[in-house]
């Protein structure tokens, strides 16, 4: 009887102390938050779809929004992104390491815009993770005004359509010379969905990264406390505008599953299933300072901490870094596309001139989609001589103009 209500006691204490931690935790979080709403310098966005003109294109922000509706600005992270439809299959593994808003651009110019409007309602009513795609994503339509679709229903209307569940999702399998994009060969405007997505996000910081990049899980409440506790008070407010996390980026082999977590990440490292992030085509772009170092520390909790600090200055000039800043770092220049390549390079230098520092963050990182790619895929010859000449003859100048010039930043 005796040794019953003992065990009994030690559960009701073992109940006592578990809860206790629990809302210690809760609490530790709930002051994280007061304090980035005290330091970070946001506006609360409304909400709402809108239907704009913008530089040739139309634009449909918040077109299908996300049911989570209204968000403090200071409060979480949004992965920006853009896509055209055929990339929707990586939605819902990004969405379930996210777990945080997600706003999408879509470039739909012309027939596209049907298939890509099913591919949305598929994954909000199909998909098993449906359920991640209604609650956090948020969908922004564009296409060229010479490429307007037939009709543009509502949103509302759109979102009352019913899809076939037993019918293969309208994006697996699509060809580029079966989508009308292909057929009319439209440059990929991917700079308009950059800056899209960025804008539209209710969120103060963003993560802009590529929809085929999934980052660690847990990042968002990871980096919510470790801006809190270690980045806000170390540094002026004004200098915490210049200053981003960088996420290292990795490939692994197509038959692996990706690591979720450091230590995964450098065993795979070590044994070759994982390798630097397009390592084939250009490992310049994404090697940046201390990689091997980076590899070797061994982390010891979930926590994240700057592991080291880099510019993008020379010899670093052709490094392709991906980070959480956020809305207020320089924008992507919209006449760049992604046939004509160097599409990131001006925003880039305009952080240089400015002076970012980019803190590369020890304990969180991004992964492509299983698969190593090997060789550059097509890009247009073109296309990138017009972006060469644009860059040389016009936005350089521009950019001298407007951001100034620093040594040892090149584009
Ligand atoms: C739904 O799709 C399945 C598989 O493609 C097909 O067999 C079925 O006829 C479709 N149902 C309707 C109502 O269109
Ligand atoms: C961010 O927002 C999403 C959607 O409302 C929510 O599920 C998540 O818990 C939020 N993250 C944090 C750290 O509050
Ligand atoms: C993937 O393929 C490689 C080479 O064929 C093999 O060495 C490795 O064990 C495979 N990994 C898994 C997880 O099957
Ligand atoms: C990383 O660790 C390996 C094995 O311990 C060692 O040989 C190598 O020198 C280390 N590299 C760096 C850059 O620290």
């Amino acid at each position: 009887m005796h040794g019953l209500l003992g065990v009994l006691f030690l559960v009701i204490i073992l109940i006592f102390v578990l809860t206790a931690s629990s809302t210690d935790d809760e609490e530790s979080f709930s002051w994280d938050l007061q304090n980035l709403q005290r330091f970070v310098k946001c506006r609360d966005k409304h909400y709402e779809g809108t239907k704009e003109f913008y530089f040739n294109y139309w634009v449909l922000k918040n077109y299908i929004r996300a049911e989570h509706g209204p968000l403090s600005c200071f409060s979480n992270v949004t992965y920006t992104t853009h896509a055209d439809y055929r990339y929707l299959d990586n939605l819902v593994p990004l969405l379930e390491r996210w777990r945080s808003p997600l706003s999408l651009a879509l470039y739909a110019p012309g027939a596209d815009f049907q298939p890509t409007l099913d591919s949305i309602l598929w994954l909000r009513q199909c998909h098993p993770g449906s359920h991640l795609v209604r609650e956090l994503t948020s969908f922004h339509f564009y296409f060229d005004v010479n490429h307007l679709p037939q009709v543009v229903p509502r949103s509302k209307v759109a979102l009352r359509k019913e899809v076939n569940c037993s019918a293969p999702p309208p994006y697996k399998n699509v060809k580029m010379d079966q989508m009308y994009r292909g057929q009319k060969r439209l440059d990929y405007p991917v700079n308009i969905g950059r800056n899209l997505a960025r804008f539209a996000s209710l969120t103060h910081f963003v993560l802009a990264s590529d929809i085929e990049l999934y980052p660690t899980p847990g990042l968002v409440p990871n980096y919510l406390k470790f801006y809190s506790r270690k980045v806000l008070g170390k540094h002026g407010i004004v200098s915490l505008s210049r200053l981003v996390h960088v996420l290292r980026i990795f490939e692994v082999q197509a038959n692996e599953t990706i690591p979720k977590t450091k230590p995964e990440l450098q065993r795979m490292f070590r044994s070759g299933a994982a390798v630097l992030f397009h390592i084939n085509i250009c490992a310049d772009c994404h090697r940046g300072p201390l990689l091997e170092e980076w590899m070797n520390e061994t982390v010891k909790s979930q926590d994240l901490n700057v592991f080291n600090v880099a510019h993008r200055t020379q010899p670093y000039n052709t490094w392709e870094p991906i980070f959480i800043g956020t809305v207020d770092d320089p924008p992507y220049d919209e006449r760049l596309s992604w046939e004509g390549q160097r599409d990131k390079m001006t925003q880039a230098y305009a952080m240089c001139v400015l002076g970012y520092e980019f803190h590369i963050l020890d304990n969180a990182f991004l992964v492509h989609k299983p698969g190593i790619k090997r060789g550059r895929p097509h890009m247009g010859f073109f296309q990138a001589q017009r972006t060469d000449t644009l860059i040389n003859r016009k936005i350089l100048r521009e950019l001298h103009v407007m951001y100034g010039s620093r040594s040892g930043c090149l584009i």
